[in-house]
């Protein structure tokens, strides 16, 4: 090999070996290799040398374009190889290191109340029905013994959505819709949200739920509400809860009651849960007016019932020992994933 071509060729692979980047190798590439590159031109100048001396220089110029040829792909694949291993490091995953806990979703504090509450009534044959919260003052009130002029109506104070329409301050609408439907005997629950214009406090809030129940069939006297909601707040409460009814007045039920439940916290000696009376009062309850049996197409002469009305909220503070209501609206993880 010439001399001139010996340098060229050491300059060649130098460059090759320091083209460490895509851009510097074809640089080096085009440089000697290229139309326009020193070995094109060595070729070219091939046309001054003796016919003797021509092919073997020839040869030698080709001999040393595949050399470089073969030296850039190699440079090639050595970089590509590089990059992928530069990559690896760079995406490396530790499977050592602890993994995310994904966070699963957990069932409210109402919901659980309210969940043990269908299942027990569910038991005792009853159906839960639902009652739309958008309802006609005929249903919310009127149809309930409640005429335009009762003072009910200014303690369940409630948003007027225009023409007849509000937003159902009570569940009780729910029996009028059951009794409207003209099957008998009734059994039902009627979960639901109401509304009132009530302030929020640790036991006030403007859209809370209740869980209205309705039976009615011949012969239902005092007594079947008494053993069935006895048994409802044994199961609910406990084995040993005692109930306890005190006379009240509702518009729609005559007689009238609000039932207590013996303290599951002192057992009825009285301490501070229940504020040293030893009883909690739970829900109200009473015979159906026969008015409101009349007004819903039912039979007063024939039929009987029993209705019930409980806040859902207030049962689920006392099933687990919370103390302000707000906190079931918060949201807050660290309180919801207690229960
Ligand atoms: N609707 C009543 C309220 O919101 C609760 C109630 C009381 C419902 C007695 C009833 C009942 O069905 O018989 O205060």
């Amino acid at each position: 090999m010439s001399d001139t071509l010996q340098e060229l060729r050491d300059r060649a692979l130098a460059q090759i070996k320091e083209g460490i980047t895509p851009e510097k190798l074809e640089e080096a590439r085009v440089a000697f290799l290229g139309k326009k590159g020193e070995l094109t031109a060595m070729l070219k100048s091939m046309k001054d040398l003796s016919a003797e001396e021509r092919p073997k220089f020839g040869q030698a110029v080709n001999d040393l374009r595949s050399e470089l040829e073969t030296a850039i792909d190699e440079a090639k694949k050595r970089m590509k190889s590089a990059m992928r291993s530069e990559q690896l490091k760079a995406e490396a995953v530790d499977v050592t290191l602890p993994a995310k806990r994904q966070a699963v979703g957990h069932r409210h504090p109402n919901s659980l109340a309210l969940t043990e509450i269908e299942r027990i009534f569910i038991g005792m044959g009853y159906e839960v029905v639902r009652s739309t919260e958008i309802e006609k003052d005929y249903y919310n009130f009127e149809a309930l013994n409640i005429p335009a002029d009762h003072p009910a109506k200014d303690e369940q104070d409630t948003f007027y959505l225009g023409g007849d329409f509000l937003l159902r301050t009570q569940t009780s609408g729910a029996q009028v819709h059951e009794m409207e439907k003209g099957r008998i005997p009734i059994k039902m629950i009627s979960p639901g949200r109401v509304f009132r214009s009530d302030e929020v406090d640790a036991t006030h809030s403007p859209v809370f739920h209740q869980v209205e129940g309705l039976l009615i069939d011949k012969n239902i006297t005092f007594s079947d509400l008494k053993g069935t909601l006895a048994v409802f707040a044994k199961e609910f409460f406990g084995e040993e809860t005692r109930v306890k009814f005190r006379p009240h007045h509702f518009p729609f039920t005559e007689p009238s009651a609000e039932m207590d439940v013996s303290c599951y916290k002192c057992g009825g000696t009285g301490c501070r849960f229940c504020k040293g009376s030893g009883w909690i009062e739970i829900l109200g309850c009473g015979m159906v007016h026969p008015h409101v049996l009349e007004m819903s197409g039912v039979d007063p002469e024939t039929y009987t019932g029993f209705a019930f009305g409980l806040g859902l909220e207030r049962l689920a503070l006392l099933k687990y020992e919370i103390e302000d209501m707000r906190l079931l609206y918060e949201n807050d993880e660290r309180f919801l994933t207690q229960f």
